[in-house]
């Protein structure tokens, strides 16, 4: 708890353009439950480098994408946005971590074989121990709940398995987070191949819809989605196309799927792609006014991450200090 709420906490990568899926599956949610929870939002930049990347663009990714937190409705002054390599405890939590968890549990994880067989030229120990330092991001805030899209829950499970194996050991340390996933859009699927999710380093580029596309782009990609020859506006598996657009439509309006199917009972594929983007581009276009705002006041953004950075450097030192302790390690003397 901290000022009398609970703590929630999430965080996304600067790699790549942030695309439609990044927002329906987390962002869009993140807003919703900002009132209610003290919020931690992080770029999580200590992540990006277990792929390779180019400083300058690094830098350049991290800061739009905090500037896209605030443009998507996140206030600064009430959401702690920050980038993670400004606050050190989150390497140093996840130093400790790394000694309580298991290869076994690493070797697992989906995420990693994937990118492993993406990036068979550098198969690093970052990107191997990397949910560890996601599980550190977690816990360093004491976080009650971390809203995700479902192909993060894997590392949530982890991250909850670390935490009550050290809780197991030292007593009742951490606080185990519970994710949250929307009901619809926590998993947003490509437009070109509707079996694999919707993603930033997707090589091609009509497959996803980027926040920062323009309207016409968007509607063309909606046009170009691949679909199927069934002919009918169904919400079942059978169509992963249609289930796909039907889930972008309804995140984007706050309709339920069955509100979607019946709306476009007996309608054409063509006119429901249509009203597709619109939808999304009714959603897109007030964030990207905002940004654009926001990237013409460079002063006012300096500030947001300077003292963001300090508060949440305040609430990750005092976690890391009481696990130091536990642990064994030497306190300090003032
Ligand atoms: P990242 O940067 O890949 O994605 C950020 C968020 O977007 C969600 N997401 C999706 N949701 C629905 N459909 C999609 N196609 C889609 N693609 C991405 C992700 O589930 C995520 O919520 N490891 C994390 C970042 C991270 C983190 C954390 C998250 C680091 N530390 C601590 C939560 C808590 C990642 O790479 O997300």
């Amino acid at each position: 708890m901290i000022n009398g709420k609970k703590v929630l906490f999430s965080g996304m990568q600067a790699t790549g353009n942030l695309t439609l899926g990044n927002y329906l599956g987390a962002m869009k949610n993140w807003v919703t439950l900002s009132d209610e929870y003290e919020c931690f939002y992080s770029v999580v930049d200590m992540h990006s480098i277990t792929i390779r990347q180019d400083p300058s663009t690094l830098r350049q990714r991290a800061r739009k994408l905090l500037m896209i937190y605030i443009a998507a409705g996140l206030d600064p002054e009430k959401n702690c946005l920050y980038y993670q390599s400004h606050v050190s405890g989150h390497a140093e939590l996840a130093w400790i971590l790394n000694c309580f968890t298991y290869m076994g549990e690493l070797n697992r994880m989906t995420q990693f074989k994937d990118k492993a067989a993406k990036h068979a030229d550098n198969i690093n120990a970052g990107l191997f121990t990397y949910p560890v330092l996601m599980a550190a991001d977690i816990l360093l805030y004491q976080a009650d709940v971390v809203p995700v899209g479902v192909d993060q829950m894997q590392h949530l499970e982890l991250t909850r398995d670390i935490a009550q194996r050290f809780n197991g050991i030292y007593g009742d340390v951490f606080t185990i987070p519970e994710a949250y996933v929307g009901k619809v859009g926590a998993k947003i699927m490509s437009l070109q191949d509707p079996s694999r999710k919707m993603s930033k380093s997707d090589e091609n580029p009509n497959a996803s819809i980027y926040l920062m596309d323009d309207p016409d782009t968007v509607m063309r990609k909606c046009k170009r989605a691949v679909t199927d020859s069934e002919g009918q506006i169904l919400y079942r598996e059978e169509q992963p196309g249609i289930h796909n657009l039907i889930d972008i439509y309804s995140a984007c309006t706050g309709k339920t799927p069955e509100e979607t199917v019946k709306e476009f009972d007996k309608k054409g594929y063509g006119e429901f792609k249509m009203a597709v983007g619109e939808a999304v581009n009714s959603v897109l276009k007030p964030l990207q006014e905002h940004y654009a705002q926001l990237e013409k006041d460079k002063a006012y953004i300096d500030r947001i991450i300077k003292e963001n950075a300090q508060k949440a450097e305040y609430v990750a030192t005092k976690t890391l200090r009481k696990v130091q302790h536990k642990v064994g390690f030497p306190d300090r003397i003032r």
